[in-house]
């Protein structure tokens, strides 16, 4: 199945390391990052997953719940979990699904032939409250993932959703803002401060607070 943005992320019932799971009951009303890795005990997976959960407090203070998945089995993770905390020093902080049959992967699309074998990619949905995709990353087995990257992306969509406004390359919260090509200039004037016309469809705008 392909998923795109705006879909509505497909719920699943799955074993995980907290227990099985009925993944829109687990969710519940929070936003998700929900990221795949190819297999435990492996080298990149170890490190990603310690960074993600030494980040847990920042996507939870964000209403972000972390949730990970590999095709191995629940045993097998469980195996696995103690060694991301003695490596990383960050001790597993979320859930990891487990999914031998590929059912979750398969519903995800998170599983390209084309990357070496039948285990999944490093796949990142991000799903907001209202159970829709709002964003997709897909990256190669070989290449590790930037989570303060994912951090940026929940930043700049929880903007995006409660203020009419873009963001520019590379923006951090408290950068200036882009005002969207579907509002005038004079409009952009009585709804965001310090309204700057670059050109007459680049304008910037302060952080709405
Ligand atoms: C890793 O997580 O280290 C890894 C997994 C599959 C292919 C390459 C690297």
């Amino acid at each position: 199945m392909t998923l795109r943005l705006g879909d509505t992320a497909p719920d699943f019932q799955a074993p995980t390391t907290d227990g099985d799971i009925s993944f829109h009951d687990w969710k519940g009303d929070s936003w998700v990052v929900f990221f795949s890795h190819p297999a435990d005990f492996t080298p990149v997976c170890t490190t990603e997953l310690g960074r993600a959960s030494g980040l847990n407090s920042d996507f939870s203070s964000r209403g972000v719940k972390l949730i990970a998945l590999s095709v191995d089995s629940v045993e097998d993770h469980h195996a696995w979990a103690p060694d991301i905390g003695e490596v990383t020093g960050s001790a597993l902080a979320f859930p990891i699904v487990a999914d031998p049959d590929k059912a979750v992967s398969a519903l995800y699309d998170m599983i390209h032939p084309g990357e070496g074998d039948t285990s999944t990619v490093r796949s990142v949905f991000f799903i907001d409250p209202a159970n829709k995709v709002r964003t997709i990353l897909t990256y190669p087995k070989s290449v590790g993932r930037n989570f303060d990257e994912i951090i940026r992306v929940v930043d700049a969509l929880q903007a995006t959703d409660a203020h009419p406004v873009a963001t520019p390359a590379d923006w951090r919260p408290g950068d200036r803002v882009i005002v969207p090509p579907t509002m005038s200039t004079e409009e952009a004037r009585t709804k965001l401060s310090n309204v700057e016309e670059v050109k007459p469809y680049l304008r910037y705008a302060d952080a709405p607070a």
